[in-house]
């Protein structure tokens, strides 16, 4: 069977892009049918638009709380018939009405080897700490931030100092390893 997908994101949606091409080639056997974003003016905005994938894009000031966002949120996966939301750069954290309804169906993408540097700019946290082992971990969301149960991991060796050439290889990493832990969460193989 075909799982259905649906990736929020908030940022330039690399991740986002990554998944829709393992798809779409075949790579995994899953559909993305909606993109959420809470940045309407965001790149993955424009790559979900290219690429023919349905986009949700809220701003959080045109509602009364963060429950009134999420509850539209939890309806839309309803009615689209979603089976897993993969995080992939989405800045908010959930809340209860998210997880009430979704935890255990819900993965996050974080560039680092968690349990180390959890929480954000974790690719500064490792550099500043003088690692020499970097890395990307998929694991489940839960209510406690970067916390959930690990669902896969690579490292990155990486000694150097410019931070841009250690991003694009962690996100390299990322975009391999996100529709691998995917597809095993799904069953293909
Ligand atoms: C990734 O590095 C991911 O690990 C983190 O946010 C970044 C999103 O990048 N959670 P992109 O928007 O998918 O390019």
């Amino acid at each position: 069977m075909t799982a259905r997908l649906a990736i929020f994101a908030s940022g330039d949606g690399s991740n986002f892009e990554a998944i829709v091409s393992a798809c779409r080639s075949g790579r995994l056997a899953a559909d993305v049918v909606l993109m959420v974003t809470d940045r309407p003016a965001a790149r993955v905005v424009e790559r979900a638009a290219r690429l023919g994938v349905e986009t949700f894009a809220f701003s959080a000031r045109d509602y009364a709380s963060k429950a009134d966002y999420e509850a539209r949120i939890v309806s839309l996966l309803d009615e689209r018939r979603v089976d897993l939301v993969c995080l992939a750069g989405y800045m908010r954290i959930l809340s209860p009405t998210m997880l009430d309804a979704w935890e255990g169906r819900i993965v996050n993408i974080h560039p680092s080897l968690l349990p180390a540097f959890r929480g954000a700019d974790a690719i500064g946290q490792a550099m500043a700490a003088g690692v020499k082992v970097y890395g990307v971990t998929v694991h489940f969301v839960t209510g406690e931030v970067d916390g959930g149960r690990i669902v896969a991991q690579r490292a990155v060796h990486y000694e150097g100092s410019d931070r841009e050439e250690l991003t694009a290889m962690i996100h390299a990493v990322e975009h391999e390893l996100y529709p691998e832990a995917i597809g095993r969460l799904i069953g293909n193989d």
